[in-house]
């Protein structure tokens, strides 16, 4: 997911520093609406292996490398496993570690909430979309270890977000027809666009 219009110092992969083992990976290349993995479910991941912590590793240098990227599913760099982060930055309130989850499952919803949304995989397109606001999570992290996680607001909201895209659905699915239609002409130009490899 891309940033809502807030204030937070972002992370960025200049901030590689803060995170050593950064130091040794580069951006994945993403993919855009209109390629067909976006569309595919994402498997499970049975174990955390060596693959597993480099694509965790490369992933949080491609989300930093996007200067307003806050989420990222496995999914958007073209692999189909259930892994995904989420790092919405700090604020000067509030420090916030970077998630990185396998096999999240969303256990239990609570509430409803409307917040613009948008995505790395369809640049400068953002809408309203209407979800749970409180959610309840299951996953493995990066030690293999299963943890639960209850949180809301923006967390609760690039988790779903990130969730979606594991089971290939995008957040344009979540408005209705009509301003989906509305969004027809950037749809296209996104799909239709060279991207930059
Ligand atoms: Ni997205």
């Amino acid at each position: 997911m891309s940033k809502p219009k807030r204030k937070r110092k972002d992370r960025q992969s200049e901030d590689i520093d803060e995170i050593p083992r950064l130091a040794k990976t580069k951006p994945l290349q993403l993919r855009y609406y209109g390629d067909p993995v976006l569309r595919k479910r994402a498997e499970p991941v049975q174990e955390i292996t060596e693959a597993e912590v480099k694509l965790a590793d490369d992933m949080l240098m491609t989300l930093y490398d996007t200067g307003n990227g806050i989420g990222l599913a496995a999914t958007q760099v073209g692999i189909l496993k259930r892994f995904l982060i989420v790092d919405i930055g700090d604020t000067d309130e509030e420090k916030f570690e970077p998630l990185l989850l396998f096999n999240p499952e969303i256990l239990s919803y609570e509430g409803e909430s409307v917040a613009e949304e948008g995505c790395l995989s369809i640049p400068d397109v953002r809408a309203d979309v209407k979800r749970p606001e409180k959610i309840v999570v299951k996953a493995m992290n990066l030690k293999g270890e299963e943890i639960g996680i209850e949180t809301d607001g923006l967390i609760a909201r690039v988790l779903q977000h990130e969730i979606d895209h594991l089971n290939g659905t995008l957040f344009i699915d979540r408005i209705s027809g009509l301003k989906r239609q509305l969004l027809r002409n950037e749809l296209k130009k996104i799909q239709q666009a060279e991207h930059p490899t």
